[in-house]
């Protein structure tokens, strides 16, 4: 079983100014995984305020996995990618770079997200973008490798040949 932890990071949706629909999304496009949605938050732009949260998810939330959503373009309030590099035990870029690659094709603004992924502990995180519409695109592209990714962090699979 997969425990999902989803972060929407998004100033206005912290002030109940915006439904979350990328919240909602990501849950849609993870239900091929069965997984367990075992947190969620609506948190604001601000980079105390995600690593805390970052750091009690992945260290006391029992979430395999935790995918954030927003703050990874080019505005002064954008600090995902900045706030999970600075907890991530490892960095995987491997999955980023395969989001920017693989949605090229749908919208060259792809590559103006600067998300990032990470393993924190045993638990792995990946930004994606704030949109619903980059969220489903994104999440395309990754989720098959995501159970493997799982298994490894955990130690279920420690030999590949
Ligand atoms: N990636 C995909 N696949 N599809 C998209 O529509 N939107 C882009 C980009 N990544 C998009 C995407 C846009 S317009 C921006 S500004 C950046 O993600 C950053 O978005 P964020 O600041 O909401 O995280």
């Amino acid at each position: 079983m997969l425990n999902v932890g989803i972060l929407t990071i998004s100033d206005k949706g912290s002030q109940g100014q915006r439904d979350d629909k990328s919240g909602q999304e990501i849950k849609n496009s993870l239900a091929p995984l069965n997984g367990h949605f075992a947190r969620y938050e609506i948190i604001p732009d601000d980079l105390d305020v995600i690593q805390q949260k970052l750091m009690e998810w992945a260290d006391n939330g029992n979430v395999d996995i935790i995918i954030t959503t927003g703050g990874t373009g080019l505005s002064q309030r954008d600090v995902t990618p900045e706030a999970t590099l600075s907890v991530a035990d490892k960095t995987v870029p491997g999955l980023a770079e395969a989001m920017r690659a693989g949605t090229l094709d749908k919208t060259p603004r792809a590559m103006l997200s600067r998300a990032t992924a990470g393993v924190r502990r045993k638990c792995l995180i990946v930004n994606l973008p704030g949109s619903p519409k980059a969220v489903g695109e994104c999440l395309a592209v990754i989720l098959p490798v995501i159970p493997h990714a799982i298994e490894i962090i955990k130690g279920v699979i420690t030999d590949h040949s």
